[in-house]
């Protein structure tokens, strides 16, 4: 029986240094150990061994027995190891050049943007910028938007909870929330409180909206502001200024129009209308780009300017939907996706 268990564990060590898989391991380890194993039915054997042998053969297979569990133990790490290799995948240097050399390319978004300051760089245009996560006054309060409109409510806005500190991001007032800004008017105000007229800047940003996305819509967006701020500013620069940009970036065809709007902080208000029928895919005779006026009175005075020597003109427009039409794209959700399909046709 001695050589018996000699031979079993011999054989044993040989046999599991060889597994390479799970199914294998499992059906070795029965055959070993399991009920109706070699060993077990070695054990059962023990009966038959004279009673003064009986001490020294039950160390020995008690023996026996551990050194199997060790290699049972040992060809199941082995297993296990190949199976994580198999998982990651073969070694890679991380500090190697990339294999993809292709040159990137300029995203839609990024593009327009970089078109629109172009142009307005052009006649005195000046790119400001204002951050992301807004107050509540720079927001809407100073935009004469007050605290009872519906823009402010948490069906559209996505406001943070009171405990956020953004060191950063300064307040109007101590008890002032902070938010995600709805729109890129915001930064009106943060020029207009840094300096004294006149101002020309144009503010191209991501904003955000709680909207649920669709083919139009997206809860994050960019938008592109413009404020002009000096004396005898009317309606008639602010049409001239929307005519050139438009004509600049769409073609010397494209007319603008306006058609009465309201927003709190201009008077009057407009909503602008582009002429799209020679845009390709377009074709429709008239669409909306974006709001715009003469600056309101108040939003003057909040700011400290004196309404009866300043005035001016602020718009705003959606960046996205300016490319959609630039380039004929039909659905937002194409600019967000990462697609290197879409992306490289605006190499
Ligand atoms: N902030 C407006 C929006 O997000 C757009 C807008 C309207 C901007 C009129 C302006 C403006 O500067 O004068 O819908």
């Amino acid at each position: 029986m001695q050589a018996t268990l000699t031979a079993l564990v011999t054989k044993a060590q040989t046999d599991l240094a060889a597994l390479k898989t799970r199914p294998e391991f499992e059906a070795a380890k029965a055959r070993l150990v399991g009920p109706n194993g070699e060993l077990t039915a070695l054990m059962k054997q023990m009966g038959t061994v004279p009673k003064e042998e009986r001490p020294a053969m039950g160390k020995l297979i008690n023996e026996t027995k551990t050194r199997l569990q060790e290699f049972l133990d040992a060809a199941l790490g082995t297993i296990e190891a190949a199976e994580l290799q198999a998982q990651l995948g073969p070694a890679i240097d991380p500090t190697l050049p990339s294999p993809d050399a292709g040159p990137g390319t300029y995203h839609p978004l990024t593009l327009v943007r970089e078109e629109m300051c172009r142009i307005l760089r052009k006649v005195g245009f000046t790119v400001a910028d204002g951050p992301e996560v807004e107050t509540e006054y720079y927001c809407f309060d100073a935009l004469n938007t007050p605290a009872d409109h519906p823009a402010r409510d948490t069906q559209d806005s996505f406001f943070f909870p009171p405990v956020a500190r953004f060191g950063n991001v300064s307040k109007k007032t101590p008890g002032e929330k902070y938010l995600l800004r709805t729109h890129t008017s915001s930064v009106q105000i943060r020029t207009m409180l840094k300096g004294e007229p006149p101002i020309r800047i144009v503010s191209p940003g991501r904003t955000y909206r709680r909207d649920t996305t669709d083919a139009t819509h997206s809860a994050n967006f960019h938008q592109l502001e413009c404020l002009y701020v000096d004396k005898n500013v009317t309606v008639r620069d602010l049409k001239a200024l929307l005519d050139y940009i438009f004509g600049s970036l769409l073609g010397k065809a494209t007319k603008t129009r306006f058609r009465p709007h309201y927003f709190s902080y201009t008077e009057p208000s407009f909503e602008v209308d582009l002429s799209a029928m020679h845009l390709p895919k377009v074709k429709k005779e008239w669409i909306e780009i974006g709001g715009c006026g003469m600056v309101d009175p108040s939003v003057f005075a909040g700011v400290g300017y004196d309404p009866e020597v300043w005035s001016g003109y602020a718009f705003g427009m959606g960046l996205e939907r300016l490319a959609m039409l630039l380039y004929g794209i039909d659905d937002i959700r194409y600019f967000y996706q990462n697609d290197l399909r879409f992306l490289k046709q605006f190499a």
